[in-house]
């Protein structure tokens, strides 16, 4: 099985097209240390023609370009394309945008949770993925399902389940309390399986804390991606970037005793991944003390264009 991270970054990217923090505005002048990053999506395939995106972020259409494997010609046909399928974690802008990328007349699968499905069914500018040639598949929760598209069947299954987390930005609904309205389902985990070597891996790129659930599935697992948004809760704060914490935005944080390296620690996860990179996180910066920090706990900073073979 083949994994490649298209975008390693959170939302925003990495450099935020408003933002002009210490690391957005390091790596807009190229400074050495700091390498661009576009947003959070990743792509696998068994067989290595066939793939599948796990998310579908606005950067698409750059990420494709650079990923010779996602943009090759089918048998010699003028149009045609090897992503048959593409499977969605939350309704959050960064992951669903870029499906409107994938418009031209291409068959293929997009699989999500019921509310991100009818979150897209009531856009009707998602309609440019015809229905009747871009087919809908609902995920099941805690439960596998084989993935294909355009006739295609991947051989990889997906099992999603739900992961702490808060609804999409821009359905939160204030009235409804400290949630937001968020309902399950609305953050999902994916463990993506080869289904011929049976070779797996997880993917959550958001998470807002390790319950015991998501402990017990990723414990001893070969290589998880997760949410790297921040490395501490109020570093956006300190920064004067925005009022909000991780907390708030539904992502746990790096650092601190209750935070992602920590929580890891026991997990005995023997490659783990960070993605989904908020552009204010220190980690950014290659020389920091905090990317240190991390990589000395075993972490690997995703970056865009990483591959890894399971
Ligand atoms: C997030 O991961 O918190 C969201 O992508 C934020 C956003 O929608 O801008
Ligand atoms: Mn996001
Ligand atoms: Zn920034």
């Amino acid at each position: 099985m083949l994994i490649r991270v298209l975008g390693s970054a959170a939302g925003g990217g990495f450099p935020q097209w408003n933002c002009h923090c210490p690391n957005c505005s390091a790596v807009r002048a190229g400074k050495p240390g700091f390498t661009a990053r576009t947003q959070s999506s990743l792509a696998v395939s068994a067989n290595g023609r066939d793939w599948a995106l796990l998310n579908a972020s606005p950067d698409l259409r750059q990420q494709i370009a650079a990923a010779p494997t996602l943009s090759g010609a089918e048998n010699g046909a003028l149009r045609g394309s090897p992503i048959k399928a593409a499977v969605l974690t939350n309704g959050d802008v960064d992951h669903v945008a870029g499906l409107l990328n994938l418009r031209e007349m291409e068959r293929l699968t997009v699989y999500a949770a019921r509310r991100v499905l009818d979150t897209l069914a009531a856009n009707s500018l998602f309609n440019v993925l015809a229905p009747g040639i871009v087919d809908r598949a609902e995920l099941p929760l805690r439960s596998s399902i084989a993935l294909s598209g355009a006739g295609v069947d991947l051989g990889l299954t997906v099992e999603a389940f739900p992961v702490p987390g808060k609804v999409a930005l821009y359905l939160e609904d204030a009235a409804a309390g400290p949630d937001f309205g968020t309902r399950e389902g609305d953050t999902l985990a994916l463990e993506v399986r080869d289904t011929s070597t049976g070779a797996k891996f997880f993917y959550i790129p958001g998470c807002a804390s390790l319950n015991d659930d998501v402990r017990a599935r990723i414990s001893g697992a070969s290589l998880v991606f997760f949410d790297g948004t921040l490395y501490d809760d109020d570093e956006m704060i300190r920064l004067g970037l925005m009022p909000k914490t991780g907390a708030r935005m539904g992502h746990m944080s790096m650092s601190g005793p209750a935070g992602t390296v920590a929580a890891f620690e026991p997990l005995g996860v023997a490659r783990k991944v960070f993605v989904h990179i908020n552009n204010s996180n220190p980690v950014l910066n290659e020389q920091s003390a905090e990317r240190r920090a991390v990589e000395n706990a075993g972490w690997e900073i995703g970056y865009d264009g990483m591959e890894l073979s399971l």
